[in-house]
């Protein structure tokens, strides 16, 4: 009996060492810093980024790694990795909506949803900033009056006909584009727009945002349609001085003024599903929606700050910010209606 005794003191004094030698090993983790972090998948390949994450860490402590590369392979790598992702940061609410799958809900602390409106976020994926894809014309050959009342619609008027340049269907930016006019306007009109559009250009689309500016600097078309970075990233001297030169050539025109406004996207940061470190996540989303963290953001990339109270780079602040964005149409919407865009702009031989 006393034998017994003794082997059940013993055991219950082995399971209480185990259990504090237990506890010590998940404090020293934490303290470390190993669990303490949290791991980003980003399609942003800003060296200013860095930085970025570097104050989040020197606030919170929380560690930020960071897997940068092209949209397509990092949601391969976060698919094929389940359980290591808990950001995926990428450009356009299209592509978050389209991996949608893939993410979990939870960016819905009341911080995010009094930083972003409703219509540029879901609880999957938030909008960090915002960029409008607007129209670019050449002065000297578009007038103020050919311009007015100008809206994506009238892009397919005969009367552009061989003026217009614009990228390939395959690109996101035009595919979230084509999905707003289809939500607004119907697919059976989109279609035949969308064929109007290619009788309207230019050359057959090729190049990126950029490429379009330069055709319309460069005199091979009277008007592009590109994001609103890009011109004050042009203009900035980052791309060189030829395309600075370029980009003093034309001028921008923020279309659908009369209506429901300016087509508006945003680069975001979606939730991944099964994310080990959920609760890291939603602090650096909260932080990337803080006033030091959008000025950071917006003086480097040329977009518009998701939050009031930011402003834009001064390059940007040129453009003018007094136009009218579409804020009736929700971002959420570009996913829904991307295959939909795509199928209509292929039909239409829109390379
Ligand atoms: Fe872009």
């Amino acid at each position: 009996m006393e034998k017994t005794m003794n082997k059940l003191i013993k055991t219950i004094g082995l399971a209480i060492v185990g259990l504090f030698s237990t506890i010590l090993v998940a404090n020293s983790v934490l303290a470390d810093g190993h669990s303490n972090e949290v791991n980003i998948f980003s399609a942003r390949h800003y060296d200013s980024d860095v930085q970025l994450y570097e104050k989040f860490t020197a606030k919170t402590g929380i560690k930020v790694n960071v897997v940068s590369g092209k949209s397509g392979a990092l949601e391969k790598r976060i698919i094929a990795e389940a359980g290591t992702a808990d950001l995926y940061i990428t450009a356009d609410a299209g592509r978050l909506g389209a991996f949608e799958a893939n993410l979990q809900g939870g960016l819905t602390s009341p911080n995010i949803k009094s930083a972003v409106p409703s219509n540029f976020r879901t609880s999957k994926w938030v909008g960090i900033a915002k960029r409008a894809r607007i129209v670019y014309f050449a002065p000297e050959r578009v007038s103020g009056a050919e311009l007015a009342g100008l809206t994506y619609e009238s892009l397919a008027d005969p009367k552009w006909k061989g003026r217009l340049v614009i990228r390939a269907s395959n690109n996101i930016y035009n595919q979230s584009l084509v999905a707003s006019l289809i939500k607004n306007n119907g697919k059976g009109k989109v279609a035949d727009w969308s064929k109007g559009m290619v009788n309207n250009m230019a050359r057959a689309p090729k190049g990126n945002d950029r490429a379009q500016i330069l055709a319309v600097a460069a005199g091979e078309a009277d008007i592009a349609v590109a994001n609103t970075y890009y011109l004050a990233l042009m203009l900035s001297g980052k791309k060189g001085a030829e395309q600075q030169a370029a980009a003093k050539k034309v001028k921008p025109f923020f279309p659908n003024q009369d209506g429901r406004g300016t087509h508006m996207n945003i680069s975001g940061a979606g939730l991944v599903k099964g994310a080990p470190n959920k609760a890291n996540a939603i602090k650096l989303v909260e932080f990337l929606l803080s006033e030091e963290a959008q000025n950071h953001i917006v003086n480097n990339t040329f977009e518009y700050p998701m939050i009031a109270g930011v402003s834009p780079h001064p390059l940007v602040v040129n453009m003018g910010l007094d136009f009218k964005q579409d804020l009736k149409t929700k971002v959420v919407n570009y996913g829904k209606r991307q295959a939909d865009a795509l199928e209509v702009m292929t039909a239409a031989g829109w390379k």
